[in-house]
């Protein structure tokens, strides 16, 4: 029994196994993101099984407009902080872009940077061709658990022309659907899909023996995926339908901060308590 009921969660460590079984039982897999070590903590705390550091770093953290400039650099020193603050959870970093793309080689060499350099317990790229299902049979003989990632894939917003959802003509949610065949072929341990119609979700969870973890695909997925700072309502300017909102952080925040600022002008903090 993993998820014990009433709140309590099992402590054991998630694995890549663990993470099997939980399909094959039917117990779904709860996944957020995160950059930090305070955020890596909050969220094994709370019971997350698995926490990904999404190269979505380039837009929540970096400020971009895209993930395209985020550098291996980049998601190894935030890897490395989230490692340091989530024990329980299964941590996967994302592979940026043009880190796994120009060759099977390149790749290997860039997801064995990862897994030694932070700590981390898998790596996670999007797409699907020859070069990656080349790269992901290379990683899994060396021991590096690869997530696939199909549907919307915003490295390659430039081709997509924008971040409309993907699969809703058939030919384009039959090219999913193979896609995510071929990368469990390959070896994948689970695939995120994003932002497809909810029947596609299911389809390819039906289908596939590993664990499908959905983000703006429907209920039917073995898990799901946010952007911890679109749950917590800290990106405000960003409203997709699949998002839930569980707090308004950014007011919370911005109040919290008024406040502090009126007090320091006002000689009302520090009091005599906070002082020595
Ligand atoms: O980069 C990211 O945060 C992601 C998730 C949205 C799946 O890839």
């Amino acid at each position: 029994m993993d998820y014990l009921g009433g709140g309590t969660i099992n402590p054991k460590k998630i694995t890549t196994l663990r993470l099997q079984e939980f399909k094959e039982t039917g117990r779904k897999i709860a996944c957020l993101t995160a950059y930090d070590a305070i955020m890596g903590k909050i969220l094994d705390e709370a019971g997350i099984d698995v926490i990904l550091v999404g190269d979505s770093l380039g837009n929540i953290v970096q400020g971009h407009e895209t993930t395209l400039p985020v550098t291996l650099e980049d998601m190894i020193y935030h890897t490395k902080a989230v490692v340091r603050g989530a024990k329980r959870p299964l941590v996967i970093a994302d592979m940026p872009f043009m880190t796994y793309q120009v060759s099977a080689d390149e790749a290997f060499r860039n997801a064995g940077r990862i897994m030694k350099e932070t700590g981390c317990s898998a790596v996670k790229l999007e797409g699907c061709n020859s070069i990656i299902i080349k790269s992901i049979e290379r990683m899994n003989e060396a021991g590096i658990p690869v997530m696939g990632h199909v549907g919307l894939t915003p490295q390659s917003i430039n081709k997509f022309g924008s971040y409309r959802a993907r699969g809703k003509n058939p030919n384009e949610a039959e090219e999913i659907y193979n896609q995510a065949i071929e990368l469990e072929k390959a070896g994948s341990f689970a695939i995120v899909l994003e932002k497809v119609p909810k029947e596609l979700g299911q389809k390819i969870t039906e289908d596939l023996k590993v664990p499908t973890i959905g983000i703006g695909a429907g209920p039917y997925c073995d898990g799901q995926i946010l952007v911890y700072s679109d749950m917590l309502g800290l990106t405000v300017d960003f409203q997709p339908r699949f998002v839930r909102r569980y707090a308004n952080l950014y007011d919370e925040i911005k109040n919290a901060v008024h406040n502090y600022a009126e007090d320091t002008r006002n000689q009302i903090f520090p009091n005599e308590n906070e002082s020595y």
